[in-house]
């Protein structure tokens, strides 16, 4: 790890289980950087769609890795906007479409290693939020406490549906279920970086638990660890 004295927290899991909104929240509550690891996947995804890099072409991904420089900005309400060279790419990242090529691109060891120097550039002070499937067993091994956020598949995929509908894009449960299980089943069975929570993780179940709820419940594991000047 760059600097042992920055505190770490890190928010493992499978899609749907809350952890953006629950990182964003954090980030802001403890005045932490944020690093929202699915959207530096989903970023490359874009890029290599826009200049038609096909998923099996690794090395024209590793040099997309070297050149994209990518910003998270976190507003009051804990949510993240993300910026590609400046601009902001927020909306064309969240697409279920690029949430599938994330998916495939991550499932690549070679991209998954030159992606661990860009991570680990958001490790600063006062402190880092690193969300995403790996964050606490490979990027951050050493991060003072690790949460493994899970929840029921059905209750992400009606998440998702949600979601969707606050945005204005109709969406079918039944195939966001699929498309959950396909994703996970991809996710824990990939050669490097499996989503496994780390050994010295905290599972924590948020099915039906309040955002707020996890978020305190983190809050205090975080406090037990920090001693902060408030
Ligand atoms: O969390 P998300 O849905 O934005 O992630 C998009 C994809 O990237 C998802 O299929 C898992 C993958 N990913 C990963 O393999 N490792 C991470 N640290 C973060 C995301």
């Amino acid at each position: 790890m760059s600097n042992p004295e920055v505190p770490v927290l890190t928010l493992d899991g499978p899609s749907g289980a809350g952890k953006g909104t629950v990182a964003g929240l954090l980030s802001k509550r403890l005045n932490w950087h944020l690093l929202d690891s699915g959207a530096i996947y989903r970023v490359l995804a874009v890029i290599a769609e826009r200049a038609a890099v096909a998923m099996g072409d690794v090395e024209s991904l590793i040099d997309i890795t070297h050149s994209m420089t990518v910003t998270l900005q976190v507003d009051e309400h804990g949510k993240s906007q993300v910026l590609l060279d400046g601009a902001d790419v927020t909306a064309s990242i969240r697409s279920e479409a690029c949430g599938e090529r994330a998916s495939e691109v991550a499932a690549l060891p070679a991209v998954r290693q030159a992606l661990l120097q860009c991570q680990r550039e958001f490790h600063r002070p006062p402190g880092l939020v690193a969300d995403g499937r790996d964050m606490g067993t490979v990027v951050f091994p050493d991060a003072i406490v690790k949460i493994y956020l899970t929840a029921s598949a059905e209750e992400r995929a009606y998440r998702r549906y949600k979601q969707l509908m606050e945005q204005g894009i109709s969406g079918n449960l039944i195939a966001l279920l699929e498309d959950i299980n396909a994703r996970d089943e991809r996710d824990r069975t990939r050669a490097v970086s499996p989503l496994i929570p780390a050994s010295d993780a905290i599972i924590v179940d948020t099915t039906g638990k309040p955002v707020e709820a996890v978020v305190d419940l983190v809050l205090s594991q975080v406090r037990r660890h920090v001693i902060f000047a408030d």
